[in-house]
């Protein structure tokens, strides 16, 4: 099948070369104007400005003129956890009446009622439901995606929810990333027992899940009252030596030492970061990790955002992300984040589509198959309506501006 766009207003994002972009480069967005683009198959092939159209065009199955309209890389969602069985809408009341994080937990809230609902559900349940969210996202441009665990908690729970993103991975159209988040929280028969857990992860949990190839990563909720920063080394180092990289959750609540944990790791993302001294800011901008906001989390729980254009300007890569999941975002909206990185952030429109494409792809190790405009990268796109400029898309919040999807060289 093969597919031509002409007179598209604006291709963004267009390069020939591979780049991880950090500190200023994250504002130079390169774009072609007034451009074909072509798909064969699942592939981006071919790409120029209209004045060189291919004549010969007998092979191509569709022309789709997008006169006004820009074509982007498709979204590369670099953190949620999609996969759960609950929403958790009453907690979201419970915080507009004032309740803390601490009395919502003791009334049986957070993580471990979403592990409660995790633990009851079957593994076709799990599947049918993140599946759904998948279709949703798509729609709304996304797509590649790296989905955790972390709402198992005991072997049993975690393996299934590593093996309903596997079967996610084997029949999604989007290109999906596996991370293993059995550190999330301390289950309740383990609140006095650290080490047990930790065992557990390690002698149980991980040699299971690389004997079966479960997960990509490994992620650590590396907070106060979580996991502290050694816990959190000793858990990746165990995955290390099982060949898993580190992806963490840093920083979130308190300054507490998960972005120094994560580039000691080499992590490839350190993620929140909502809470950020400028020691934790230079080591990270210093660092290879890519430190990955997730607005929209912030938003949610009425905190302060992550101090964007304090990392830009040290010179770090910075991704953005969703945080898809029932607590704390509940929404995978990247359209939304773009918006939010944009207004509440003071993130450039070129930086926050950078860091939500090229980088997030990166953020995931996926930079060779998606991300940005290239020949033979996969043909992920979103296609705009006819809109003014690119700043229009963050600037109109709220409003859908996407005409179509592309996933893989098929319409969404
Ligand atoms: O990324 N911060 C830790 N974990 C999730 C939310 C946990 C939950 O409330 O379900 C997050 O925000
Ligand atoms: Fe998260």
């Amino acid at each position: 099948m093969i597919t031509l766009f002409k007179n598209i207003k604006q291709l963004v994002n267009v390069r020939e070369q591979n780049e991880l972009l950090r500190g200023k480069s994250l504002a130079s967005l390169p774009t072609l104007t007034n451009a074909w683009l072509l798909v064969e198959d699942d592939r981006i092939t071919d790409y120029g400005p209209m004045d060189s159209i291919p004549e010969n065009l007998e092979l191509v199955k569709q022309i789709v003129d997008v006169s006004g309209c820009f074509i982007l890389p498709a979204w590369c969602d670099s953190h949620t956890h999609i996969v759960f069985a609950a929403t958790r809408e009453e907690e979201f009341v419970d915080k507009i009446n004032g309740l803390g994080y601490a009395e919502i937990a003791a009334k049986g809230g957070g993580i471990l009622n979403s592990a409660n609902k995790v633990a009851a559900a079957s593994e076709d349940e799990l599947f049918a439901s993140a599946w759904n969210r998948l279709e949703q996202i798509a729609k709304t441009g996304t797509g590649a995606v790296e989905i955790k665990s972390g709402y198992g908690l005991t072997t049993e729970s975690e393996l299934k929810m590593l093996r309903v993103i596997k079967k996610l991975k084997e029949k999604s159209n989007l290109s999906i990333k596996a991370t293993f988040l059995g550190a999330h929280t301390y289950p309740q028969q383990y609140k006095n027992n650290h080490q047990g857990y930790i065992d557990l992860i390690k002698n149980e949990m991980l040699p299971v899940i690389a004997k079966e190839n479960l997960a990509d990563y490994v992620d650590v909720f590396c907070e106060d009252g979580f996991f502290s920063p050694e816990e959190t080394m000793e858990v990746c180092t165990a995955a290390k030596q099982f060949g898993i990289k580190t992806k963490l959750h840093a920083n979130q609540l308190h300054c507490s030492g998960g972005v120094q944990a994560g580039v000691n790791l080499d992590a490839v993302s350190v993620d929140h970061l909502e809470s950020m001294d400028e020691d934790a800011i230079e080591e990270l901008s210093k660092s290879n990790t890519i430190g990955t906001l997730l607005p929209s989390a912030a938003f949610f729980l009425r905190m302060n955002y992550p101090p964007a254009r304090k990392l830009v300007e040290a010179g770090a890569a910075i991704a953005l992300a969703t945080d898809f999941n029932p607590g704390s975002s509940p929404s995978g909206n990247m359209n939304l984040v773009l918006s939010l990185a944009c207004i509440q952030m003071r993130m450039l429109p070129e930086e926050a589509i950078n860091a939500a494409t090229i980088n997030g792809a990166y953020a995931m190790e996926l930079e060779k198959e998606v991300g940005s405009i290239r020949k033979g990268k996969l043909a992920n796109l979103i296609i705009t309506k006819p809109v003014s400029t690119l700043a229009y898309l963050p600037y109109s919040f709220g409003e859908n501006w996407i005409e179509r999807v592309m996933i893989k060289g098929e319409f969404v």
